[in-house]
């Protein structure tokens, strides 16, 4: 099957290319000329797991191609994949803009029938504004040609990216045209061989299934470092908690963990947005309120602490591990790490970081500072540092040698925002250990 992917983001570019994978054709369409060209050149514009090598396998059998040229784009496919950002507005909506001007883009070229499919995350009743953008351009061209909007939201995961795309949990189709249902149908019958994961439902449906799910796991943290709160104030250790609830099936183990809060480029605006929605239609989401706020706090706890603990934090130097949003990603969008580094720099605080692949992407955002030190391993970045926080659970901080790190730090004190340690083992080397939920171990 011939088919465009409207926006080579996260989400564009590796559904064009495990779909190209699968044996289709697939152009991948964007306005950003450097990411166009550096992807004809086989340099990708994210870190994603196994990514590269499927980019790079069906770049050289001619199945994947990079376009800028939207016309070109438009005869390509027949069926059109919204893949393009959808950024909060100043009010927390989603802002449409991007999304529309893809539509418009489909509308004013296509030569004849179109299925456009909406992959990005949209709120409610934006299928029909798509319908409604195609039509406004075919009549601007004087012609009346057919095409379908399906909603098509995606759930890939960030680090895990290829897989997820390869083995979805579900295929979620909001569609209520039977032609393109079918058309979507064959397109996504190879990804699920082994059972059939598609769920056919209304183009509105589909739209908040998206937001719902990601609100849900949203809650799911919220409520957990809520809970730890409490934990904290009883002696209670969270991680009981967590092993507790978890295994029971109702519940599951799954986003269970209490920690810095979640960030990243779908939860932090994908609740503002459902917020907003609801808002609209005048049935306020009270309990995904509570979820919103509890977060903001969160990410901020570790940095309280470190006051508490050691007084201003005014010309000290605190050592960071982790600044991708999550493990596996280069990701920083609403990275709790930038919460943290932000409010320690308000502070007059020097920040000395390390990530496995995130500095680059540290440094495209914040440029040189004197208040920055972009460190090439953990133990160099805990060097001279009053206190070490850990914001990302990176595999590599999971096993570190306490000897070094108490040996290397100013003031033996660690801040976990991700529970990665039994609280008795850093204080067996006589580090103070602070986590989330739990209470602190190695104190003097
Ligand atoms: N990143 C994720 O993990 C993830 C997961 C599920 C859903 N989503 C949703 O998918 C959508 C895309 O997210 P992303 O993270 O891939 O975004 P992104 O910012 O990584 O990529 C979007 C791309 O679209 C391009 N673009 C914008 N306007 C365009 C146009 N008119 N024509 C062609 N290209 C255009 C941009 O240049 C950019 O390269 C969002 O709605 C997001 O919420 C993201």
């Amino acid at each position: 099957m011939n088919l465009t992917v409207i926006g080579t983001g996260y989400v564009g570019l590796v559904t064009g290319a495990c779909l190209a994978d699968m044996g289709n054709e697939v152009m991948c369409l964007d306005v950003d000329a450097t990411k166009i060209a550096n992807l004809r050149q086989g340099i990708l514009p994210i870190f994603e797991p196994g990514l590269e090598s499927v980019v790079k396998r069906n770049v050289e059998t001619g199945r994947l191609r990079f376009s800028l040229d939207a016309e070109e784009a438009a005869h390509f496919g027949v069926i059109q994949m919204i893949a393009v950002g959808t950024p909060p507005d100043e009010d927390g909506s989603a802002d449409l803009r991007y999304v529309l001007a893809a539509a418009r883009q489909v509308g004013r070229f296509m030569p004849d029938y179109r299925v456009i499919v909406d992959k990005s995350t949209v709120p409610v009743g934006t299928a029909d504004k798509v319908e409604a953008a195609v039509r406004d351009e075919l009549a601007l061209r004087g012609v009346d040609l057919p095409f379908s909007v399906v909603s098509n939201p995606e759930f890939l995961k960030e680090g895990a990216a290829v897989e997820d795309c390869m083995k979805p949990d579900r295929i979620v189709l909001g569609v209520e045209d039977p032609q393109a249902e079918a058309l979507l149908r064959e397109l996504y019958q190879p990804f699920q061989r082994n059972h059939e994961r598609t769920l056919v439902m209304s183009r509105r449906a589909a739209e908040l299934t998206k937001y719902a799910a990601n609100a849900m796991l949203a809650t799911r943290i919220s409520f957990m470092n809520d809970l730890a709160r409490v934990a904290e104030k009883v002696g209670v250790d969270i991680e009981d908690v967590r092993r507790g609830i978890g295994s029971d099936p109702r519940i599951g183990y799954s986003f269970l963990y209490a920690g810095t809060g979640y960030g990243g480029s779908c939860f932090p605006k994908d609740v503002q947005a459902l917020l907003r929605t609801a808002e609209e239609h005048a049935a306020p989401l009270r309990l995904l309120r509570a979820v919103e706020e509890v977060n903001d706090d969160q990410k901020t706890t570790l940095v309280r602490r470190a006051r508490e603990r050691l007084g201003s934090l005014r010309g000290k130097r605190l050592a960071l591990w982790g600044l991708a949003f999550k493990p596996n990603t280069d990701d920083m969008r609403e990275a709790p790490s930038r919460a943290v580094m932000e409010s320690l720099w308000a502070d007059g605080a020097t920040v000395s970081a390390y990530d496995p692949i995130a500095s680059d992407e540290c440094r495209r955002l914040y440029g040189d500072r004197p208040d920055l030190v972009l460190a090439a391993s953990p133990l160099e970045a805990v060097r001279g540092a009053d206190a070490l926080i850990i914001v990302t659970e990176w595999k590599e901080f999971r096993s570190p040698s306490f000897a070094e790190i108490k040996s290397r730090l100013n003031t033996p004190l660690i801040f976990d925002g991700r529970n990665l340690y039994e609280p008795a083992v850093p204080a067996r080397y006589g580090l103070e250990y602070h986590s989330i939920g739990r209470t602190v171990s190695g104190a003097a």
